[in-house]
């Protein structure tokens, strides 16, 4: 037989011990800030029935399907995204949830992606959702936990150069600017859908998808023209006053500006974001720094999504963050953690008589908490001194079979300070 393609599958990642240990401790930071802003954690199965992703407006998740149908001939697919599944979650709780719910999760997604740095056909996303609010305080509190995340993984926020920023829109300035011109509902979602493909394909050809979407040159035109406003008082002169995504906006800049972090915030009509539910806030978060220019988080409201599942709409809002971007910008920058295996000693029996007693010593101190191997390899002396060494070890317990026949263990410190002493087994 020849041998088998040593490569994981295209677009996913093997994830060997030592990156597993950054998996971890960044889901770890993940979950201690979401955890720390009350919200509690579920999860749903990466198994979902495809109807939940297919959606009439192009979004382009839709044509990144990971879709089969099973034996029994149900569609299915492995989800791209979380969201679906929280609102068929929330829709299945009817009011027997208490609102609003705050929760949050780290789900892996798929989607047949272009492979590219910090795009891959398989990634884990930190989602944090807030249902039952209507008010932008909800907005607000997500992107404060998410500036707490940066902060914590040693991003640097402060000052006038930060190196994360938060582009902010709404769409409702969008729509209601639109509606104006009698488009709305789904046009108004297919619009949307085009017009966040415009930094990837240009004016010329977004004006033409606008125009197959019923969109002419000159209202097209108008809205390029809005897409290019940048902060609140440029967008005071092209909306009138009464434009609710103005008003929401200018209501989360005043919060944002009480959790200390309107610095950190581009308001910014060209964000749109790429999935035609979303009905008022979106935003995604930029690196400043380092060469990705991919967003390295993204969010928005969603307050008719379990309106369009069928069910009846709910405020709803809530964010993504993936692993793959903010673990490439930390590498780059020299940010992640040195973490070592963990282990915090070695029991070394010189030979298989020894073993006994040595697993004995071993679940003795497992018990008191300490993360112990069992060295079996019958090794030379030295060679297991240093092999416990490279593996992080700050002790490493010596069993002979004098030792053993004495009641006793020799206890040696590793490292630079090698210190030796007998102590007895009844110790443990
Ligand atoms: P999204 O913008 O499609 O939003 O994805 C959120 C984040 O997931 C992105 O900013 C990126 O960090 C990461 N991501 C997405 N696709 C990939 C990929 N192919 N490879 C690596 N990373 C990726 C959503 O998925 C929404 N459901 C988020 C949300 C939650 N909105 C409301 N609640």
């Amino acid at each position: 037989m020849s041998q088998i393609d040593l490569q994981p599958v295209k677009g996913t990642r093997d994830v060997y011990p030592e990156d597993m240990r950054v998996r971890q401790w960044l889901f770890g930071q993940w979950r201690e800030v979401a955890r720390s802003f009350g919200y509690e954690e579920y999860d749903a199965c990466v198994l979902e029935h495809a109807e939940l992703y297919i959606r009439k407006a192009g979004d382009e998740i839709t044509g990144q399907l990971y879709d089969f149908r099973d034996k029994g001939d149900r569609h299915l697919a492995l989800r791209p995204e979380l969201t679906p599944s929280f609102a068929r979650m929330v829709m299945a709780k009817g009011s027997a949830l208490p609102l609003p719910a705050r929760w949050f999760a780290l789900p892996q997604c798929f989607r047949y992606e272009d492979t590219q740095k910090g795009r891959k056909r398989e990634h884990y996303q930190w989602n944090m959702d807030v249902v039952g609010l209507a008010s932008v305080a909800a907005e607000a509190e997500l992107m404060a936990a998410q500036a707490e995340f940066c902060r914590r993984a040693g991003l640097k926020l402060d000052g006038s150069e930060p190196e994360v920023v938060w582009r902010v829109s709404n769409r409702q300035v969008l729509g209601h600017f639109l509606a104006a011109m009698g488009i709305d509902g789904d046009q108004f979602a297919a619009v949307c859908v085009v017009i966040d493909k415009r930094d990837k394909i240009g004016d010329a050809a977004t004006l033409v998808e606008l125009a197959k979407v019923g969109i002419d040159g000159e209202r097209g035109a108008g809205i390029l023209r809005l897409l290019d406003v940048r902060g609140l008082d440029a967008l005071a002169q092209q909306v009138p006053a009464d434009n609710p995504g103005f008003i929401a906006l200018t209501e989360l800049m005043a919060l944002l500006e009480g959790w200390g972090i309107a610095h950190l915030i581009r308001i910014d009509l060209s964000v749109i974001r790429g999935l035609s539910y979303y009905t008022g806030t979106v935003w995604e978060v930029f690196a400043q720094v380092g060469t990705i220019r991919r967003a390295i988080a993204g969010g928005g409201r969603y307050d008719n999504l379990c309106a369009q599942l069928g069910g009846t709409a709910v405020p709803m809002v809530g964010f993504g963050f993936g692993d793959v971007v903010i673990t490439e910008l930390l590498d780059e920058l020299g940010r992640l953690p040195v973490l070592g295996k963990g282990i915090d000693a070695v029991v070394f029996p010189m030979s298989a008589k020894e073993f006994p007693v040595a697993n004995r010593l071993a679940a003795s101190l497992r018990r008191s908490g300490k993360r112990i191997v069992v060295d079996y390899s019958g090794r030379r002396f030295k060679n297991a001194i240093e092999r416990a060494e490279q593996d992080g070890a700050k002790i490493l317990y010596i069993l002979g079979g004098n030792e053993v026949k004495d009641g006793v263990v020799v206890e040696r410190t590793l490292g630079a300070e090698r210190i030796e002493r007998k102590v007895p087994l009844a110790d443990f």
